[in-house]
């Protein structure tokens, strides 16, 4: 739209302003906030910025892609991939409690993302650059929720992590600020970005590691995502994205279910779909999904996913359930 277009062009040259010839960096989510807000300053200030995103390898299927192959391809963006998989999952080996995977997870996000940094910092240097700015997907709720203020920051306390290194603090560039989701959409959208990144669902920062209910394996990651974009696949056939907040598939990996599929017995797991309808994810009610979706749905998980035997229907309204298991 014609406001929205004004936007685009306001934050740009409020960027240079603020960037001038000097270096940024920004961390990928995979979410629509941190996309957005990367895209505009690529826009404005190119390959001076560098995009880190930290695949911890809990995302669902195709997530990852999208970030390296579709949001490179329309914004042109530098952008480094760190393949931490490896040391997300040694992290979190043995580990069930939901607490203690998320702190195991920010925790070592923040150690992949520092170490990120700290390269790209002496790649800059290199040539005699510093970097002095780091872009974040703050928006307007953001800002007013954490009392308006603004400044420097550096990537722990932007996690809320405690002790900071004095080497990692920046000067925070955040476009966003003044934008409420829709408008960042919308602004998304003008610059580009594809639909399914700019409809994205609200999806954890921890994501896949707090929808396994047990340990989190390698082995059980497979057998969720699959599940997971069966689910979304048939919710996107039938157009109910938008009707719909978020769908969280879970992973019961520590129950088990017997089953007869194929030839015979199996002893598998469940999984549980839990769609919900919201405003703001503080309260929620869950959505009475269409029963030839549902059917649709469990026909395919059940047949296509070995070890899952078992769909089940999450009808708890958020109070007293919160809409992720974990
Ligand atoms: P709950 O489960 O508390 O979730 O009803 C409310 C919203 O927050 C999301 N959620 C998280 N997001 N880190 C995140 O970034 C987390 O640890 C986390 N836990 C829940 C959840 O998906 C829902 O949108």
């Amino acid at each position: 739209s014609w406001t929205m277009a004004n936007v685009v062009d306001e934050q740009v040259a409020l960027i240079r302003e603020q960037i001038g010839d000097r270096r940024a960096i920004c961390g990928l989510s995979g979410g629509v906030d941190s996309a957005v807000a990367a895209a505009l300053v690529q826009r404005a200030i190119g390959d001076r910025l560098t995009c880190v995103y930290v695949d911890h390898g809990l995302m669902r299927e195709g997530e990852t892609e999208q970030i390296e192959r579709d949001f490179v391809a329309v914004t042109g963006a530098d952008l480094r991939v760190v393949d931490a998989s490896e040391q997300f999952l040694t992290a979190l080996a043995g580990v069930s409690d939901p607490e203690t995977k998320r702190k195991i997870i920010g925790r070592e996000f923040i150690r992949v993302f520092e170490q990120a940094a700290l390269d790209v910092i002496a790649d800059a240097k290199e040539h005699g650059e510093t970097v002095d700015f780091l872009v974040q997907g703050t928006l307007y709720p953001d800002v007013v929720e954490s009392g308006g203020g603004t400044g420097t920051a550096n990537i722990k306390s932007h996690h809320n992590v405690g002790g900071l290194p004095e080497d990692l603090t920046f000067t925070l560039v955040e476009p966003l600020r003044t934008l409420f989701k829709d408008e960042v959409r919308e602004v998304g959208r003008q610059l580009g970005l594809p639909d399914t990144l700019v409809q994205r669902q609200p999806f954890p920062g921890p994501g896949l590691g707090i929808r396994i209910i047990g340990e989190v394996t390698r082995e059980r990651l497979d057998v969720l995502r699959q599940a997971d974009a069966i689910a979304r696949e048939e919710l996107t056939a039938a157009s109910l994205d938008t009707e719909i907040w978020q769908c969280p598939v879970v992973l019961l990996a520590d129950v088990r279910s017997v089953g007869v599929q194929g030839d015979g017995r199996t002893y598998g797991h469940p999984v549980v779909l839990r769609p919900v309808s919201s405003e703001d994810a503080m309260t929620a009610d869950w959505t009475r999904l269409p029963y030839d979706v549902l059917a649709k749905i469990s026909t395919r998980i059940t047949n296509e996913v070995a070890e899952v035997n078992r769909v089940v229907l999450d009808v708890t309204s958020k109070p007293p359930g919160t809409i992720e298991w974990e």
